[in-house]
């Protein structure tokens, strides 16, 4: 994460009710939903915060799987032939309308690609489901791949994204 931002995961303190990103439901979960969720254990919620501990974006991360023959070929074939392989879900993500377009969006993505090789769990992909088109746009700017008849979903391998992060 650049300065002047920092992520943390969601706390207490953390003020959310003035943060507006554009999509009412994403809004509604971060503000009602999220805190009860990270409870429950049922995701992870991670904040970005500026010096003065406003929020500017978040995003949630949950343990989930996929079918290996869900996987683009490419993708399937580097794995072994378990049916379901292990994957990282991306639940929601959302920047605040004052901060979007100045890569804090693709900054959270790498947050989270970071966070879990740190975890050093077995998860071999972040897996996310656009919204809608725009948000699959931005996801594929990011170096997400579409899965192939699965809707708005798409995935992209966490050693990709590593090697994407080092260039
Ligand atoms: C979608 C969203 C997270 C993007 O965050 P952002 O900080 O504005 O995006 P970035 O500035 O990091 O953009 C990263 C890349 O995605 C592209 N991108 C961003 N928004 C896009 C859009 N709506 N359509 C197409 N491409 C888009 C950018 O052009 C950029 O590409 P580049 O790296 O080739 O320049 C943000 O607009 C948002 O919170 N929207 C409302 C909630 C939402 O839709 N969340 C997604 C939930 S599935």
């Amino acid at each position: 994460m650049k300065p002047p931002f920092v992520t943390e995961p969601l706390n207490p303190d953390h003020d959310r009710s003035a943060f507006h990103s554009g999509s009412d439901s994403l809004d509604r979960y971060f503000k009602e939903r999220a805190s009860q969720d990270v409870r429950r254990r049922v995701a992870g919620c991670f904040v970005a915060v500026d010096q003065d501990k406003t929020i500017a974006g978040f995003y949630t991360l949950a343990a989930a799987s996929v079918a290996l023959d869900a996987l683009p070929r490419e993708m399937a074939k580097a794995l072994p032939r378990y049916p379901v392989v292990p994957v990282m879900l991306v639940g929601r993500l959302a920047v605040a309308t004052t901060h979007q377009g100045k890569g804090l969006g693709s900054a959270l993505i790498a947050d989270a690609i970071i966070r879990t090789d740190r975890f050093g769990i077995g998860a071999f992909a972040m897996m996310v489901d656009a919204k809608d088109e725009h948000a699959a746009a931005f996801y594929q700017a990011s170096g997400f791949t579409a899965l192939p008849g699965q809707g708005r979903r798409l995935c992209l391998p966490i050693a990709t994204a590593l090697r994407l992060l080092q260039d």
